[in-house]
């Protein structure tokens, strides 16, 4: 997988693809990285990468051509890979969209600056535009760290434990169960004993229980498209007829 990224802000991204997992992947051939700065592709004196917005206004935009020149002279001329826009205004982000990326070859990130840019960009060069989420961060560049993140981890291999990505949170669609390392007393607080008591068939029956109801508690939309098995109709079903006896008590 080779991800492009192209920014005014090289800098940033540096420290944390040269680190943990991402390094690691990196090292093992299973993702490269490469980092354009926008501005090499400014062609006048100062090397400028926005301009005044037409029509007046406070803020700066990013320009149109220094970002035509970089994309296209890295990628072809049209791009031959997806070129994603990373912009509060995109499609949110989830594990789906992490998923369907991973499958590709190569992706080219355009992270943004200022307070936006040249319309003609989203229009005529971007093939997708991604949001990480209803706020408002003052660039791209962590947006794409965010989705590099979350899609190298999906390659197989990146992880220790192969099977790691699909245990996980959102894959499908249920939250993780509570985890626990020693101590196994900490201020009174006990580690659960049937963690402890060494029957996997049993552990594996409750880290199933505990992320169907912290899912059903917490986040109610996953709930729903979530597949229940039979055992796991059973015992919700046991929970809610505990839940009314209680409260008929
Ligand atoms: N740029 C600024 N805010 C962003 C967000 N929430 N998602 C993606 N890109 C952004």
């Amino acid at each position: 997988m080779l991800f492009d990224i192209f920014t005014v802000l090289p800098e940033v991204l540096f420290p944390y693809l040269q680190a943990s997992i991402l390094q690691r992947a990196h090292e093992a051939g299973l993702v490269e990285y490469q980092i354009h700065n926008i501005r090499d592709w400014a062609t006048d004196k100062h090397h400028t990468t926005d301009d005044e917005p037409y029509g007046g206004g406070g803020g700066m935009v990013m320009k149109v051509e220094p970002i035509f020149a970089a994309v296209e002279d890295v990628l072809g001329k049209p791009p031959a890979c997806p070129v994603i826009l990373m912009t509060p205004q995109g499609r949110v982000f989830n594990q789906q969209i992490a998923r369907e990326l991973a499958e590709q070859p190569r992706i080219a990130f355009l992270a943004g600056r200022y307070e936006g840019l040249d319309e003609r960009v989203r229009r005529h060069l971007v093939t997708d535009e991604i949001s990480i989420g209803d706020y408002v961060l003052t660039g791209g560049e962590l947006p794409a760290l965010v989705l590099i993140d979350a899609i190298t981890r999906l390659l197989p291999g990146a992880l220790g434990d192969a099977e790691a990505p699909m245990k996980d949170s959102h894959a499908e669609s249920l939250l993780e169960y509570p985890h626990y390392t020693r101590p196994a007393n900490f201020r009174g607080w006990e580690v659960p004993e049937i963690l402890r008591s060494g029957n996997h068939a049993l552990v594996e029956r409750w880290r199933r229980e505990q992320s169907l109801l912290r899912t059903r508690e917490r986040r109610p939309d996953l709930f729903e498209k979530a597949e229940l098995t039979k055992k796991d109709r059973e015992f919700l079903a046991k929970i809610e007829a505990n839940q009314q006896e209680a409260e008929s008590e």
